[in-house]
């Protein structure tokens, strides 16, 4: 028995030395203590012993496989040193060649079109407000004084969300919020609602960030100075011009004595520090069921600079009225400040919302509202 148990050390010290790859070191290890190795082979075979030998006999086998053991740990590690001083004797560090740049992305027009929306208006005192995608019809219709059958209600218009059962559950837990939210701002709720109940409890896609307004106006008593920026959504079939998925931002001011004059002034700032000084503005009436009086703002054609011709054909982006509409703005209705619990007597203001998806085309230049979603990285690279 000792014999063998000599033989079987012998053997694998030798072929634990003669290994020079982790494989063949592998292999040793497994041909002495793997499941059929012969130190476990032997152990097997101990059942033939009588029982005085067995104790010295599995004495020696443990400490034949403990040996085992040890050296094949310190051969695994002579390997890994052998790899090592291997590579650091081969690879030579060309430090001269130029390093590899990273890819580094970008931002996305849309997002870099807003933020120097937002820097503008920030400068004059304006601050960023959030609000919710999925809307109450209350707040995206009713208290902006649209009637109960204006047709932007209808569903060709409006994605509406059926929310079966889950509608009170949802409206309760969005009066909680903002019950809450109430209580540790600075005016106690005054919300009179629609009186429309029906509407009242009706969930939809916001088609505009003008919600926005009343939703800051029951929560801030004046004077309020915000930019919603956001998504809307309409149910609009795609084309070069029209997305069911566009973004806006909404722009509010309220406060006393504010004038038609502090609006065209605001706005004729941002049209030159965006567009650029030499841009020609003008405001065309226009209505809107939450602003009265209501315009839009169109700026002169980016292509034609006007003119509505280019090369002596109908310009293609203006269709040869050398104008483009920007925005939709007016002065806050009072109706609306009714339904916030504004004293329509004692303030005013105005609102504006723009389409930032619009104003990134006209700026860059891009003429399908398309290229902005699809991802594509020959589009986006160019910004
Ligand atoms: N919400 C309007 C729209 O989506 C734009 C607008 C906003 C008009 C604010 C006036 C004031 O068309």
């Amino acid at each position: 028995m000792q014999n063998r148990i000599d033989q079987i050390r012998r053997e694998a010290q030798a072929a634990i030395a003669a290994a020079h790859d982790a494989a063949a070191l592998d292999a040793a290890r497994v041909s002495a203590l793997g499941k059929k190795g012969a130190l476990t082979e032997l152990l097997r075979g101990m059942g033939a012993l009588s029982p005085e030998e067995r104790p010295r006999v599995g004495q020696l086998v443990n400490e034949c496989k403990a040996e085992l053991e040890r050296a094949i740990e310190a051969a695994n590690e002579r390997l890994v040193r052998e790899t090592r001083e291997q590579a650091a004797r081969t690879e030579r560090v060309d430090i001269s060649l130029p390093g590899r740049r990273p890819a580094r992305g970008s931002l996305h027009p849309l997002t870099e079109t807003l933020e120097e929306i937002v820097r503008i208006f920030e400068r004059l005192g304006f601050v960023w407000e959030d609000g919710p995608e999925v809307e109450l019809a209350k707040f995206n219709f009713d208290e902006l004084n649209f009637p109960p059958d204006h047709p932007a209600r209808d569903m060709q218009d409006t994605i509406f969300v059926d929310a079966g059962d889950r509608i009170q559950k949802t409206e309760d837990r969005i009066q909680n919020t903002e019950d809450r939210i109430q209580n540790t701002e600075d005016r106690t709720p005054e919300g009179n609602g629609s009186g429309n109940p029906q509407s009242d409890s009706q969930i939809l896609l916001r088609t505009h960030t003008s919600p926005v307004q009343v939703r800051v106006m029951h929560r801030h008593k004046p004077p309020v100075r915000i930019l919603a920026p956001g998504w809307v959504y309409r149910a609009d079939a795609i084309d070069a011009s029209h997305y069911p998925m566009f973004s806006q931002v909404e722009g509010l001011l309220v406060d006393k004595q504010v004038s038609l004059g502090d609006l065209k002034g605001v706005l004729i700032h941002f049209v030159h520090e965006f567009y650029g000084r030499d841009t020609k503005i003008r405001f065309r009436p226009s209505f809107f069921p939450f602003t009265e009086p209501s315009a839009e703002l169109d700026i002169s054609c980016f292509v034609c600079h006007g003119a509505g011709r280019v090369e002596a054909k109908v310009c293609p982006m203006c269709k040869g009225t050398g104008w483009k509409e920007l925005l939709g703005c007016g002065m806050v209705d009072p109706a609306v400040y009714a339904n916030v619990g504004y004293d329509p007597e004692s303030v005013s203001g105005w609102a504006f919302g723009m389409g930032i998806e619009r104003i990134a085309m006209f700026r860059h230049g891009v003429d399908d509202i398309r290229l902005f979603f699809e991802g594509d990285l020959r589009f986006l690279r160019q910004f």
